[in-house]
């Protein structure tokens, strides 16, 4: 076998790879995706499996362990996240009075996660997942709540997490909150959906952070920022904003999607493509049934679902879009789902970072145990041949 380090030694040749498109950056055994088949596996089994097999701790523990928990594990497990789950809300609530009311949901996220750090100090490290795991809801509803002029909420050691979530969410003084089964199954399904996928940008930000022994808060925290983009997680928000911005101007389909076929026009038709799925998306297939089902129980009359699905038969019927294999993503449906279930659009990203969680957790745990060399990719230089300043 041909050994590359002693060759790029000896050669000084370098792959030369913009987007890291045919770069195996690990090895990895913790998501699989078959972009040609549309077909995507948490440590093996199938995602069509799990979301009707499985809650989100169920998944969080299999994706964080390698394997699903038995009863007694399971318990354990769900006990130690219910134990986990408080924070040091006079210190976070004195820093988030100091940032501004406006600031996006995500930044709010991504820097309360980085200071929690603070907190954490002498933590054993397989306790770490289970507090953060805990604690992210919490940041999450306290983000949620600033927003909305209410006060903050306990977590309640009575429900299941996702119940839980919703009733750190959306609880309001003096009245009491029963989480509808409804809503809290449909978020159990969309976290389901989110908890991992391969070498994605914001996965692969975790990873390399790690690489340099930045700690699983910190490396975490790097991961959301990274999420926010929308061109990977901020593109739930972007889809919605779209779709209403299609109705807005009179519903006319076919003008938008000419629109993202012109090369001189940067809009792109949002949650749709992926950089490996050139089949579908399986992930868009569940969301689109998750997004009908919660829509038709609750009995919600949403505009947007039906002109989403005529935007996907639309491109779908347009060379363009088969030609270059692009087919709804996750995000194209998930926003529908959020919204569905009381969720604003600002904070949707904040939800997709919740379901990345385990992921996000599981790659790190992964590349410490790898003992993985730092994350320290080469260029090729195009700058100026070395001068003098005169
Ligand atoms: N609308 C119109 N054209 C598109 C779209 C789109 N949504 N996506 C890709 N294309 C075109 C590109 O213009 C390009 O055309 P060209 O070959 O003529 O230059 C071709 O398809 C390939 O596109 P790339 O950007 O090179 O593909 P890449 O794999 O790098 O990008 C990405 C994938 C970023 C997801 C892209 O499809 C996109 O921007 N989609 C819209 C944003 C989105 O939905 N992001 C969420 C992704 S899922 C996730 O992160 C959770």
């Amino acid at each position: 076998a041909i050994n590359i380090s002693k060759l790029r030694e000896s050669t000084g040749l370098i792959t030369f790879d913009p987007g890291l498109k045919n770069t195996g950056i690990t090895k990895s055994s913790i998501s699989f995706i078959d972009g040609e088949k549309g077909e995507l596996l948490y440590r093996g089994y199938p995602i069509e499996q799990i979301i009707n097999q499985c809650s989100f701790i169920e998944t969080s523990y299999l994706i964080l362990n390698g394997e699903l928990p038995n009863t007694a594990q399971l318990k354990s497990f769900s006990e130690k996240v219910k134990k986990f789950s408080f924070i040091h809300h006079k210190d976070i609530n004195k820093i988030l009075d100091n940032i501004p009311v406006f600031y996006h949901p995500m930044g709010i996220l991504s820097s309360l996660t980085y200071i929690l750090d603070a907190f954490m100090n002498s933590i054993q490290e397989e306790d770490l997942y289970l507090h953060l795991l805990a604690k992210l809801p919490i940041l999450a509803a306290l983000t949620y709540r600033k927003r909305m002029g209410l006060p903050p909420v306990c977590a309640d050691p009575y429900l299941d997490y996702t119940s839980n979530l919703l009733k750190m969410f959306f609880s309001v003084p003096n009245k009491s909150y029963e989480p509808n089964p409804i809503i809290s199954d449909t978020l159990n399904k969309i976290l389901i959906l989110h908890a991992d996928h391969e070498q994605n940008c914001s996965t692969t930000t975790v990873r390399l952070l790690g690489s340099v022994h930045v700690g699983l808060f910190s490396s975490i925290s790097a991961g959301m920022s990274a999420l926010w983009g929308k061109l990977h997680g901020g593109a739930n928000q972007a889809v919605i904003e779209m779709l209403e911005d299609i109705l807005k101007s009179g519903g006319n389909i076919k003008k938008w999607i000419e629109k993202a076929k012109n090369k001189k026009d940067p809009f792109r038709l949002m949650g749709f493509g992926h950089r490996i799925y050139k089949n579908f998306d399986p992930r868009a297939k569940i969301a689109k049934k998750v997004a009908e089902n919660v829509i038709q129980k609750l009995g919600i009359s949403d505009p947007i679902l039906k002109l989403a699905k005529n935007v996907e038969k639309k491109a779908l019927q347009d060379s363009y879009f088969l030609e270059k294999k692009l087919y709804p993503n996750i995000d194209f449906y998930s926003g529908i789902i959020y919204q569905a279930i009381g969720i604003p659009k600002d904070m949707f990203t904040v939800m997709f970072a919740l379901g990345r969680l385990p992921g996000w957790m599981a790659h790190w745990k992964e590349m410490k145990l790898n003992k993985e060399p730092i994350g320290r990719p080469r260029q090729v230089y195009t700058g100026y041949k070395k001068r003098n300043i005169k």
